[in-house]
């Protein structure tokens, strides 16, 4: 069975590591026999500049189309970033109820960490982030704009649908790994919501008396990521949180080039979406050194997603071989390889062939 991928780069690196990530995924799709089609679409910083929005109007109908889509990055200096993120990525994942963000981390050999006691596999685990709700939230305003006594209001949404399916994700994805899920919380000083969470993840617990479930304050829990990430398997957290979690994981192991994520609607509903943790990276833009591992994991998670886990194993064990050779890391992980040096690594361990 084929299947049509909607493509949409970005700006600056995002087409960089979008580029490479196809060109990965065409040798994986000549090797396992996979039909992948692509659709691209240009939507961008730059093409706001030129048309006042960040995608066409019917550009959600056209993403229902895909089977699944792969986004870069978006964001571009000149474009405030709230109108970048609330006129694509964010209409995206809300309207095809992506409410699962999935951001795997781990420390592969070759990789150093900042943190030297960490050694490869020291660090295997997910963030689990909630997508769609919690403190990413249109509901609030501003009054009195520009005056002494302006205001700014933002609520935080937390419904015992969404945390509920979230909570359940993960106690289902810890099943699969270590089986140990940690709830990022703040109920100590957010006391609405979060002991709300708290009430839910405890409920939910029960139903799932297999997997062993902790819960850590997200100020003592960032401390303990840096200290003994090993301890970690999945965490599961609101939108805010996860999104913080995610990348704190990703330095820990190293580089955020390196981290991926998925975008699930896990009903299958709609497209799910792949993308790197990582943002447009304006300081590297252009050079040809942006890392592609952050997107081709994301690949690897779409391979998965779509059923062909053999092609899947293979993409990522091509990943693992490239990090471990010194001559195809990426400057941010302390190497001197180039985009395209990495790219035709991956390419030569997906065709069988070591460069
Ligand atoms: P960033 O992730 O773009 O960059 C942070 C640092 O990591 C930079 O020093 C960059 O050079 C480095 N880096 C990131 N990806 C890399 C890669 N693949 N290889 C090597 N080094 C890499 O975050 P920043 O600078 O905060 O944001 C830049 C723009 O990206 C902003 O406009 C922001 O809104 C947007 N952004 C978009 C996201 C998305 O599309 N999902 C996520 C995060 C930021
Ligand atoms: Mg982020």
């Amino acid at each position: 069975m084929g299947h049509e991928i909607g493509v949409i780069g970005g700006d600056g690196i995002g087409p960089e590591v979008v580029a490479a990530t196809r060109e990965v995924l065409d040798a994986v799709a000549d090797v396992h026999s996979l039909d992948l089609s692509y659709v691209e679409h240009g939507w961008s910083c730059r093409g706001y500049a030129e048309t006042g929005s960040m995608m066409p109007d019917d550009g959600l109908d056209r993403l229902a189309q895909h089977d699944a889509i792969l986004l870069g990055a978006v964001g571009w200096p000149g474009v405030p970033d709230h109108v970048s993120l609330w006129g694509l990525l964010i209409p995206i994942r809300r309207h095809f109820r992506q409410y699962v963000n999935e951001r795997p981390i781990a420390l592969f050999e070759g990789m150093e960490s900042p943190l030297r006691r960490l050694e490869p596999g020291g660090l295997d685990l997910v963030v689990v982030r909630e997508n769609v709700e919690g403190e990413y939230s249109e509901i609030g305003g501003r009054l009195n704009r520009g005056f002494p006594d302006e205001l700014a209001i933002q609520e935080a949404v937390f419904t015992r649908a969404g945390v509920t399916r979230i909570v359940d994700h993960a106690f289902a994805l810890a099943r699969t790994r270590r089986g140990y899920v940690t709830s990022a919380t703040k109920s100590n000083g957010i006391i609405h919501t979060m002991p709300f969470w708290d009430e839910v993840v405890r409920e939910r617990a029960e139903q799932h008396p297999d997997v062993r479930c902790d819960q850590e304050l997200i100020d003592a829990f960032a401390a303990k990521v840096v200290l003994d990430p090993g301890r970690f398997d999945v965490i599961v957290a609101s939108n805010l949180f996860g999104d913080i979690l995610s990348d704190l994981t990703a330095a820990v192991a190293g580089s955020i080039g390196i981290a991926p994520s998925a975008n699930l609607d896990p009903t299958r509903e709609h497209p799910s979406m792949f993308e790197p943790v990582h943002g447009s990276a304006p300081d590297i833009a252009g050079q040809g050194v942006a890392n592609p591992i952050g997107t081709v994991w994301s690949a690897v998670m779409m391979l998965d997603h779509l059923g062909h886990g053999e092609a899947a194993t293979e993409l990522m064990a091509a990943v693992r071989a490239s990090l471990r050779d010194p001559a195809t890391r990426t400057r941010d992980l302390g190497g001197t390889a180039d985009t395209a040096a990495v790219t035709a690594a991956l390419v030569a361990h997906v065709r069988g062939r070591t460069s």
